[in-house]
């Protein structure tokens, strides 16, 4: 078991990682403040983990919520399902929420906990890899709008992250490439180090290999958490985690919400940022093509869907949280392993990669 931190001063929290984690209840009932408790959870991860975890809270006054699984429900109206339950059950202040499942359960929750009568206690457990490598760990909480992703919503960290390696072995291939997806993400924006080391261990990652996916969580949070411990409402460094998110995020609205999984919508985008990247005259042709080869390897989508034209593209990127007076702003690589912060690229190049890269 390994335990890193989020420093945030008096707001710092620990970030657990390891094996068979829910079994031990004293790694999150020590964050529990009072005996109201709500779990939050999903149709599929409640048959699998929900009991596991109501058979270590028997001393709390524990309610459950269980929502209908998917992206698409990641939306203010589901999530009146949550403040129902809290107002019903007459949940106070000192009220803790806690989150069991992906990053979808993990964003809802936590802008649940956020708003419920201006903010109750928070506990992550993250059930995916995307999750416990990322959404789970910095506080970005929220829900999406038809007209934007992850647009309505609120900066809340929780007290703790537990993060259980084994659940993963309930997890299909395609959620898990999808998970690795940000894992790459991590390497190529920071750590020259860890993109070489899944470039040499993608394999052992694909088949599970416990080992190798616990250095993965364990390198990608370390990584998240000093980027969210210099700049935790993205005023500057945070912003490079959304390395092709904006290409992704167009994707993931405009071909509407679950049909390409958030990780497979981030692998196109940083294939289309590395592309720009190149058009700048940054990255090589050979650095991209090294890029691309990575998220192949894990089996992730590398082309933007056919169906999405470029001015689709510019008119949805076009509503993005970075940018500012209305000129899309997107993160770069100036090579492998550093990042740009948010920067206006000339439309010119823009509209190359969009109508260029990855069109047959
Ligand atoms: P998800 O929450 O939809 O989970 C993926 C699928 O796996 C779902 O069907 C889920 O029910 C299932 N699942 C979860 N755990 C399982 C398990 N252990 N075994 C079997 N099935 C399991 O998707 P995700 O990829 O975890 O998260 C994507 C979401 O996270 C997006 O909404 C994205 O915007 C958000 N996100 C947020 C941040 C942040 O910083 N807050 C960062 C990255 C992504
Ligand atoms: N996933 C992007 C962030 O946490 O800032």
């Amino acid at each position: 078991m390994k335990t890193l931190h989020v420093e945030l001063g008096n707001r710092r929290y620990p970030i657990v990682i390891g094996s068979d984690l829910l079994s031990q209840p004293e790694l999150y009932t020590q964050h529990i403040k009072a005996k109201q408790v709500l779990v939050l959870s999903n149709t599929t991860v409640a048959p699998l983990y929900l009991d596991k975890v109501l058979t270590q809270l028997t001393s709390f006054d524990v309610q459950t919520v269980i929502l209908p699984d998917g992206e698409q429900y990641k939306t203010l109206d589901v999530l009146t399902q949550v403040f129902d339950k809290l107002l019903a059950s007459k949940f106070s202040r000192n009220a803790t929420l806690i989150a069991l499942g992906g990053g979808v359960i993990g964003d809802m929750g936590g802008f649940a906990a956020a708003c419920y009568q201006r903010g109750i206690h928070f506990i992550q457990i993250p059930t995916t890899l995307l999750a416990q490598v990322d959404s789970s760990v910095g506080g970005k909480t929220g829900v999406n709008h038809p007209l934007g992703k992850n647009m309505i919503g609120a900066f809340y960290q929780p007290q703790c992250v537990i993060a259980d390696a084994d659940v993963l072995d309930t997890l299909d291939d395609r959620q898990l490439a999808a998970g690795l997806a940000e894992v790459i993400k991590y390497g190529l924006i920071r750590d020259i180090d860890f993109f070489e080391w899944l470039e040499t261990n993608i394999a052992a990652l694909l088949n599970r290999d416990k080992t190798a996916l616990a250095y993965a969580i364990e390198r990608s949070c370390l990584n998240k958490a000093e980027i969210v411990a210099e700049d935790e409402t993205e005023t500057g460094v945070r912003a490079t985690l959304n390395l092709g998110h904006t290409f992704g995020h167009a994707i993931e609205t405009g071909m509407g919400y679950g049909t390409y999984l958030h990780g497979e919508a981030v692998a196109i985008g940083t294939c289309q940022a590395a592309d720009l990247s190149r058009r700048k005259g940054w990255l090589t042709d050979a650095d991209v093509t090294r890029i691309i080869a990575l998220f192949k390897q894990c089996h992730l989508p590398t082309e933007p869907p056919e169906q999405l034209s470029s001015e689709q593209f510019l008119d949805l990127m076009a509503v993005d949280k970075k940018n500012v007076n209305g000129h899309i702003r997107l993160i770069l690589l100036t090579k492998i392993g550093v990042a740009t912060l948010p920067i206006d690229v000339e439309k010119d190049l823009l509209l190359q990669t969009l109508s260029n890269y990855g069109r047959k």
